[in-house]
């Protein structure tokens, strides 16, 4: 009896292939994908602001650890950070970042970024890019995958490059440019 129904459940999944029906195979074409792939470079200033009245970085969690860790080891911060066209704080605003960075390393200053770039210029606005990676903000160059994006950024795939500007005890001002293949 268990062997003759293994043998039916064996025999079903390799003759029918089960359908579904919330999928289906469209064509690449009824998305525009059949166009060649765009590689756009972006450039833009991220000004993360740790302290004082226009905060947009905040520290959400640590463990109980953290405070005697040299490299914080366990802390959490949640950002809304603005994206200026210049290194001036007051240039013009092209988006943000928007999401957490968080003290991976207990060997160095290395911070998991999981966050999305949220632009608002033009035909960019409310477009996004997402990214995930490792910043060791103490390197000179820290390089981040960009793993995916929204709106014209559809199907984004590429890189980001982040290099800090400027580092004071209320802010620091980080340089990026992200290249990015998309449709
Ligand atoms: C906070 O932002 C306001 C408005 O942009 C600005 O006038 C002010 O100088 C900023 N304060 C600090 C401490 O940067
Ligand atoms: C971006 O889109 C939002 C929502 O649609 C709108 O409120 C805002 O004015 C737009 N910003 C720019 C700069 O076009």
């Amino acid at each position: 009896m268990l062997t003759s129904l293994f043998f039916f459940f064996l025999f079903s999944s390799v003759t029918t292939a089960k359908t579904h029906r919330f999928v289906k195979t469209v064509s690449p074409s009824s998305l525009g994908l059949d166009q060649p792939q765009k590689l756009s470079h972006l450039h833009f200033f991220l000004h993360d602001v740790v302290a004082g009245t226009n905060q947009t970085a905040v520290r959400v969690a640590a463990a109980p650890a953290t405070e005697k860790s040299p490299t914080m080891f366990g802390a959490v911060v949640m950002m809304d950070d603005p994206l200026t066209e210049l290194p001036d704080a007051a240039s013009a605003v092209v988006g943000r970042a928007q999401g957490i960075y968080a003290s991976a390393s207990t060997s160095e200053l290395g911070f998991l970024m999981a966050m999305n770039f949220v632009f608002t210029e033009g035909k960019y606005n409310g477009s996004s890019l997402a990214v995930l990676g490792r910043n060791t903000v103490q390197s000179a160059v820290r390089e981040m995958p960009v793993v995916g994006g929204s709106g014209l950024f559809r199907f984004a795939r590429g890189y980001a490059t982040a290099k800090t500007h400027y580092f004071g005890l209320l802010e620091a001002v980080v340089e990026y440019n992200v290249y990015v293949f998309h449709y």
